[in-house]
């Protein structure tokens, strides 16, 4: 376990320190200039903290996307993405996310309405995200935090029958299945969790809708149990979220009735850390611990602008069953 130290550095040791945010989880970082390459001592201290502490927060952070890629290649392997010919590697690599239009103004669209519920990022995947980094660059007056659920705390926090229930489940995670059928988020009359209609036009939502067809014909979604064992630490946390959408061996309805049971019994047993963003900001947090959401706020008047990299397992199947 990293020490959280109240104490300025010396010379000799760490050269960053850091203090807490929340109960039992999240600190801020100080210290560090991370737009200059941190040496291997220091990324393995960074690495240690994360699986620690699950959410690492810089402040006042001058980043570059090629400084970005370069953190987080310390954590392992950058989620490509689909590369579009015209786009730069590394713009995939280090994605613009948010509501600001081409013109610099915001434009009503958030760039994943999904985010706006528990979930973690690319569970969806055979290559779940480790750790996601967010950048902030432009930010609403109001709103647009981001909250972090500990399911180390909530997993500790159920009885052991309860844990042995989840330790012997398994679920499927679908993005697009779960997008579309489970909420409705991309339906044209669907209203936006932030508020009013979603701000696409019909050609947009019935491209959607084609992926979505394409999607569960082709795609073979990931299992992954429901109780996840971090490789770090060996801490147990509830796997689940919003992007499961099917548990083995249960029909569908069953399935889902049960995720969001579970969804509902595991959110209120755990430690909730909100973080209220400041430009310049750097947040690190560990996919394998938490669970994540953004909070609404207006994206027609006001921009929410940030760069965000998703490390994933380099290796398939390491969290499948
Ligand atoms: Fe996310």
């Amino acid at each position: 376990m990293a020490t959280i130290l109240s104490e300025p550095e010396t010379a000799s040791a760490s050269p960053f320190s850091m203090r807490p945010l929340a109960k039992g989880f999240a600190v801020q970082v100080d210290g560090l200039d991370l737009s200059k390459r941190v040496d291997p001592d220091t990324a393995a201290g960074l690495r240690q903290a994360l699986a620690d502490h699950k959410v690492l927060v810089f402040r006042n952070q001058d980043l570059d996307s090629d400084a970005l890629i370069a953190v987080a290649e310390q954590f392992g392997r950058i989620f490509p993405g689909k590369r579009k010919s015209a786009v730069p590697l590394k713009d995939l690599l280090a994605r613009l996310e948010g509501n600001v239009g081409k013109d610099g103004k915001p434009n009503g669209r958030l760039y994943d309405s999904w985010g706006l519920r528990w979930h973690s990022d690319v569970s969806w995947s055979d290559h779940p995200g480790v750790a996601t980094m967010l950048h902030s660059i432009m930010l609403p007056d109001a709103g647009g935090h981001t909250e972090f659920a500990d399911m180390q705390a909530s997993f500790d926090a159920l009885t052991p029958d309860q844990q042995a229930e989840l330790e012997r489940m398994s679920a499927t995670h679908n993005f697009w299945c779960v997008r579309a059928f489970r909420h409705g988020m991309i339906l044209p009359w669907a209203r936006h969790p932030a508020g009013g209609l979603h701000n696409i036009s019909l050609k947009e939502h019935l491209f959607q809708w084609l992926r979505v067809v394409v999607h569960s014909l082709t795609f073979k979604a990931p299992k992954h149990r429901a109780v996840m064992v971090h490789p770090v630490t060996g801490r147990k946390s509830v796997y689940l979220g919003h992007h499961a959408w099917r548990i083995l061996g249960l029909p569908w309805p069953k399935g889902i009735s049960l995720v969001n049971r579970l969804n509902r019994r595991t959110m209120a047993s755990t430690e909730v850390y909100r973080h209220e963003w400041k430009v310049g900001d750097l947040v690190i947090w560990d996919n394998q611990s938490l669970l994540h959401r953004l909070m609404p706020f207006d994206t027609r008047n006001q921009p929410r602008q940030m760069r965000r990299l998703v490390v994933i397992l380099d290796k398939k199947g390491v969290l499948t069953t």
